[in-house]
């Protein structure tokens, strides 16, 4: 079967068809193009019971996949707060897969685990949190808030005497979640994972800028104060961008004996940029904070980041040894952080585009998309039938399309909303997904592509004025 040209030939083909992917991303619809039946009809082939030539599955998954493939990794994506692959790194997610390391032990892959150490001190340093706390790479900010949710759970039951990792939550001190009702679903479902119970989680109210408000936060706070408490901060909500004031709440919280956590999912990234890290003035107080590599640092899936302050809590909840693995006393061993066994080396990618784009560069990224989006909002807004309804304060804005029947209601707007959204991405020029926010239907404008141009602002903003005058 195998012959010594067995990898060579099929890389190089599965090149060409990579390249072709990416360098034609901008003659192609950024939208599917093929329904599900039809990619059904493509893909759901009859299980083969005989091997199949290499070569040809590749050639069959990229003709049967065609029309299937969304162009996230393009500069005319602006849906749901997603980057694309800065070349580096995309580089360096491939020979990660070559070379099939399982970054779960320092024995198993030595040198992903010195990467993943290199990479945690870049990414503390870049985000200007404390450079004593322990980090772990994960799948994504939904992984990253189970870890460091996880941690702030042992530390405040093992303040209360009661040891969660051998009893578990059954009859364990209340815990009880503060946060923003602008939080993202991410955090209720960690909170599910962790037993901790939805209805442990009081959403608190936001002011005009969507930060948390203070007064019935403090007044919370002080209400039960005996209660261990999980304060969920953020660092940009998914609609607006909006950033809470760190620095008037983390220390009052801190007077409480809250835990205080901080979901910068992407907005943590505005701390590498001197224009923006004014929003995260404070934040470096708090104890733990998740952000993701795989939307503003533009790495490949799956790459999320959990840092925690009080690297004990992080140990104690996650860590695990057995006796068939060989483990590191002296160095990084990933299994101990992550709550992942066997993995694939998460840093690896990171490493690249750190390295590619350097400090300036990620500041240069993180200015650059948000300037973008604020253009591109306004340019929309200026278009007939448009309105703003959040002009962007970082990369984040939201749109609404008003129908122009006479007497149309709010719901006639939402409806008209969904419809100019739908058609816009049935041109295949841009991509944008849709939010209510504040009880209205919004087209979300999301810019953190690295190969977002002034070329693609002006083709989404023309896609939108046709898909507005044609209707
Ligand atoms: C604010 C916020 N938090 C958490 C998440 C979850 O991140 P991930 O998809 O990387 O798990 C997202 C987006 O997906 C987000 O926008």
């Amino acid at each position: 079967m195998k012959n010594d040209n067995s990898f060579r030939l099929i890389l190089e083909k599965t090149l060409q068809h990579a390249l072709s992917h990416l360098e034609n991303l901008d003659s192609k619809s950024v939208a599917a193009t093929s329904t599900l039946s039809e990619l059904r009809l493509k893909l759901n082939k009859q299980l083969n019971t005989e091997e199949f030539d290499a070569q040809k599955v590749i050639d069959e998954l990229v003709s049967d996949t065609e029309g299937g493939l969304i162009g996230s990794a393009g500069g005319r994506f602006f849906g749901w707060a997603v980057g694309g692959s800065v070349p580096a790194t995309l580089a360096a997610d491939w020979l990660t897969s070559a070379w099939d390391q399982n970054a779960c032990l320092v024995a198993s892959a030595p040198a992903e685990a010195v990467i993943e150490e290199v990479c945690g001190n870049w990414l503390k340093d870049l985000l200007g949190l404390p450079a004593q706390a322990s980090f772990a790479f994960v799948t994504g900010s939904q992984m990253a808030h189970v870890t460091c949710l996880a941690a702030a759970r042992n530390s405040l039951l093992s303040k209360r005497n009661w040891d969660v990792e051998s009893k578990g939550m059954n009859g364990a001190p209340q815990i009880r979640i503060l946060t923003s009702s602008e939080k993202h679903g991410s955090v209720e479902r960690a909170v599910r994972l962790l037993g901790l119970g939805i209805d442990s989680i009081i959403s608190l109210p936001v002011d005009d800028e969507g930060k948390i408000k203070i007064a019935p936060l403090f007044e919370e706070l002080k209400s039960n104060k005996e209660t261990a408490t999980i304060l969920v901060l953020q660092a940009g909500d998914l609609n607006i961008g909006a950033f809470d004031l760190f620095s008037e709440i983390i220390p009052v919280a801190h007077n409480y004996n809250a835990w205080v956590h901080v979901d910068g999912a992407f907005g943590l990234w505005a701390a590498a940029s001197e224009k923006y890290k004014h929003f995260t003035n404070g934040y470096e107080l708090a104890d733990s904070w998740v952000t993701d590599g795989h939307k503003w640092l533009n790495v490949p899936y799956d790459c999320g980041y959990a840092f925690i302050a009080d690297s004990k809590a992080h140990l104690n909840s996650i860590s695990h040894r057995a006796s068939y693995l060989i483990h590191d006393e002296n160095a990084r061993d990933e299994i101990n952080w992550t709550p992942d066994w066997s993995r694939r080396g998460r840093g690896v990618a990171t490493y690249a585009a750190i390295r590619q784009l350097g400090r300036k560069g990620i500041s240069e990224l993180v200015e650059r998309t948000c300037k973008f989006a604020h253009s591109l909002v306004t340019k929309i807004g200026e278009l007939d039938g448009a309105e703003i309804i959040w002009t962007p304060t970082i990369n984040q804005g939201l749109v609404r399309f008003k129908n122009s029947k006479n007497n149309a209601t709010e719901a006639d707007h939402d409806d008209y909303t969904e419809m100019i959204m739908e058609d816009i991405r049935k041109s295949g020029e841009a991509f944008f997904s849709g939010t209510t926010w504040r009880g209205k239907r919004c087209m979300r404008v999301s810019v953190l592509n690295w190969l977002t141009n002034e070329n693609d602002i002006d083709r989404a903003v023309a896609a939108v004025k046709k898909v507005l005058r044609e209707k």
